[in-house]
């Protein structure tokens, strides 16, 4: 069979990663989260004390890119592959609020898009490969045979996020904090000047609010299944 490029774009907490995740295990593909490149680079950036700062942090961060250096590793356990931060495992770290409140600062930096993206598209160079992120179909992969916008209101996105922290064990959030959250950076990743989250024309829109994980997934592979 034929192998494609599947561009998975969208809001956050649209459930993204987890379509990603079980459509790349179904068709053998490879998964690269694109959020959790952007989170390890903000988790660099605070182990730095880049944000204390805030007139240099751009500066600090630009001139430093060549020593943030990401990796997956696929994790037989989980089914996907773990981000890796200079050789350090950090896919449990970059999910904290305190990277989802700065992350969309530091994905406005053009040169630290730049230098994902050139990474993003070698790790998808051979296709096989399901991506998600913002600027998948416009960007990253513009050719891409498969592009999917995903979205869901920004309660229902709140509430799944918040049931997920709360489920690792963060008994400090509350559900106001993380809406807020959701609702900022969904500000900040449609109007940033740099690849801002937009559906690419080509791109079919998926609303999953309203659908069950095995909806979504039936719905979601047949779309796929149809171009391969
Ligand atoms: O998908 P996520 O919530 O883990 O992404 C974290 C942040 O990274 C999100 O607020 C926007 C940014 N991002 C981006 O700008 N471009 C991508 N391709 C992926 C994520």
């Amino acid at each position: 069979m034929k192998k494609i490029t599947i561009a998975i774009d969208g809001y956050s907490s649209t459930g993204k990663s987890t379509i990603a995740k079980e459509i790349s295990n179904k068709l053998g593909y490879s998964y690269v989260d694109t959020g959790a490149m952007y989170r390890a680079v903000t988790l660099y950036a605070i182990e730095n004390n880049y944000f204390d700062d805030e007139d240099f942090f751009r500066n600090l961060l630009i001139a430093d890119l060549d020593k943030i250096h990401i990796d997956f590793k696929y994790n037989d356990n989980l089914g996907y592959g773990e981000v890796y931060l200079n050789s350090k495992n950090v896919e449990s770290e970059i999910r904290d609020m305190n990277i989802s409140n700065k992350v969309s600062v530091v994905a406005q930096v053009a040169e630290v898009r730049r230098a994902m993206v050139a990474q993003q598209q070698k790790m998808g160079q051979n296709k096989g490969v399901v991506l998600d992120g913002r600027d998948i179909g416009t960007v990253v992969f513009p050719d891409a045979e498969v592009k999917l916008f995903m979205t869901a209101s920004s309660d229902i996105r709140a509430k799944r996020r918040f049931d997920e922290l709360v489920s690792k064990g963060d008994s400090q959030v509350t559900y106001d904090e993380v809406l807020k959250n959701v609702e900022e950076r969904d500000y900040l990743d449609t109007t940033r000047s740099v690849s801002p989250l937009v559906k690419a024309e080509d791109a079919v829109e998926y609303d999953n609010g309203e659908k069950t994980r095995e909806q979504q997934f039936e719905e979601i592979l047949y779309i796929i299944e149809s171009k391969i």
